[in-house]
């Protein structure tokens, strides 16, 4: 059997992920794989016709393909995006239909689920024949039961595809309308009490709903700065070398003008990000700019800021998009506003909903207001915590440094009040009248006793 692997990974065949394929190319002698480096090689399949051709007719010809691919920030990385965007481009859907497929990344499991959930619902759309995922943490390799589950899962890949296997859509398609957005209020200003706000987008077209819709905003407001993606020089996306982990330094640090313009950002206090909804993420544009933040590594350099999301685009038909901006700003520590979208296909509404976005950015900064972190932002940090504390402290030291002074490691069992209160009440526990006392009794009323000197 022919599969073709595309291979997500910026570092080409010097990849963690790609040692994963490897392992599956020795277990299975008996198949092809072959590697093709979509991330690393995207300037050239961009640029060169015949090579994307060469490309689509290696996956034309194939039984399966296998998505192979390391997390970057929540998703894909930028360059992979992007080839997943000129599918449709260049109108080559019909080399990747009704052909099997599956999902395999390694990670930190930091979000890993809304990178599979995206690129599940790229292969419905695709109209693939979707068999899966397998998510490894980037060191199961070294784990006899994990080599084990891999073996297990290329099997089953296999097996599926020889007998041809039945397989079933998780998401259904995206239903767009055409509406066309046309501001008809003359927005009142609204006092930016000092506060510093930013818009940036990633605008094309001047015609579009989403130029109309960042209009409405600036001009609600008293004084915004804005920026276009497009409008700065960016040489390339995150290539993962983590030179970055000693210092934040970048390896693109003087080459081109996005570290300047990223720490710029960091003296706004309301960030707002506008975009348009390209397949089922923001543009590969949008992409780059969250990849090549990543020199800031696991640092949240948007702590304490305000952020909102103007989206031109069906984001109702879309949570895992929602998840990934509400994870994103929980993790950041910022406090995320609100989405305003053109869904509601109501000009009057939309005006109300920018102009109530302005009101609500300026009120919040004010008030310094970011509210508590659901599942997504705690679950996240912890497993930043644990890994930058123990196996990710070496490359990324700077991480380290930033943790440790900022009481980020928050171990549970540093707290010296917690663990003598549990050794008392474990003991005394064991006494049956006692412990009868406390369950029947006492638990309830003890768990608010302490909240009456608030
Ligand atoms: C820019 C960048 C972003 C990353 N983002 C994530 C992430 O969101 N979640 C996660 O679990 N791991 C993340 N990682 C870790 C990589 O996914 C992991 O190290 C992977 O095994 C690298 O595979 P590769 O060597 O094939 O590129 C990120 C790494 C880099 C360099």
């Amino acid at each position: 059997m022919k599969i073709i692997v595309l291979n997500g990974s910026p570092k080409g065949n010097v990849s963690v992920t790609m040692q994963y394929v490897k392992f599956i190319q020795e277990k299975f002698p008996e198949h092809e794989l072959k590697i093709m480096n979509i991330s690393e090689r995207i300037k050239k399949i961009e640029r060169n016709e015949a090579y994307f051709k060469e490309i689509i007719s290696e996956i034309d010809s194939a039984d399966g393909i296998l998505w192979a691919f390391p997390l970057y920030v929540f998703l894909v990385a930028a360059q992979y995006k992007r080839f997943i965007e000129m599918i449709t481009e260049k109108q080559v859907q019909y080399a990747f239909k009704n052909k099997y497929t599956s999902v395999l990344t390694t990670s930190i499991h930091f979000y890993d689920h809304t990178a599979h959930n995206y690129m599940n619902a790229i292969c419905d759309d695709l109209d693939m024949k979707y068999l899966g995922y397998y998510s490894a943490d980037m060191e199961d390799l070294f784990k006899e039961s994990e080599r084990k589950n891999l073996t297990t899962f290329a099997r089953n890949f296999f097996e599926d595809i020889k007998s041809g296997v039945v397989t079933t859509k998780n998401y259904l398609p995206i239903s767009k309308k055409e509406f066309q957005y046309k501001p008809s209020l003359s927005p009142e200003k609204i006092d930016n009490h000092n506060q510093k706000v930013v818009v940036i987008s990633d605008l094309i077209k001047d015609d579009s709903n989403l130029n109309s819709m960042v209009k409405t905003f600036k001009n609600s407001l008293d004084n915004v700065e804005y920026f276009n993606l497009n409008d700065i020089d960016i040489k390339g996306s995150c290539l993962g070398c983590l030179q970055c982990g000693y210092n934040n330094v970048c390896v693109y640090e003087g080459k081109d003008d996005f570290i300047d313009f990223y720490n710029k950002l960091k003296g706004f206090d309301v960030i707002i990000f506008a975009g348009t909804i390209e397949d089922r993420y923001l543009s590969s544009t949008w992409k780059e700019f969250f990849d090549r933040g990543f020199f800031n590594t696991h640092i949240p350099i948007f702590k304490d800021k305000q952020l909102g999301f103007i989206i031109s685009g069906p984001l109702n038909q879309n949570s895992n998009l929602r998840e990934i901006m509400d994870g994103y700003s929980q993790w950041q520590e910022a406090n995320l506003v609100d989405f305003v979208t053109d869904e509601s296909e109501d000009s009057n509404e939309i005006d109300m909903a920018l102009q109530n976005l302005a009101r609500q950015v300026i009120r919040s900064a004010s008030s310094n207001y970011v509210k508590p972190s659901t599942f997504l932002g705690v679950g996240g940090m912890k497993i930043f915590r644990d890994a930058i504390y123990g196996r990710l402290r070496f490359p990324f030291q700077a991480d380290h440094k930033y943790y440790s002074e900022n009481g980020l490691y928050d171990f549970p069992q540093k707290d010296m009040k917690i663990r003598v209160q549990n050794m008392i009440l474990i003991l005394i526990s064991k006494i049956p009248s006692i412990r009868k006392d406390i369950y029947q009794k006492k638990l309830k009323q003890e768990m608010i006793r302490a909240f009456e000197n608030i």
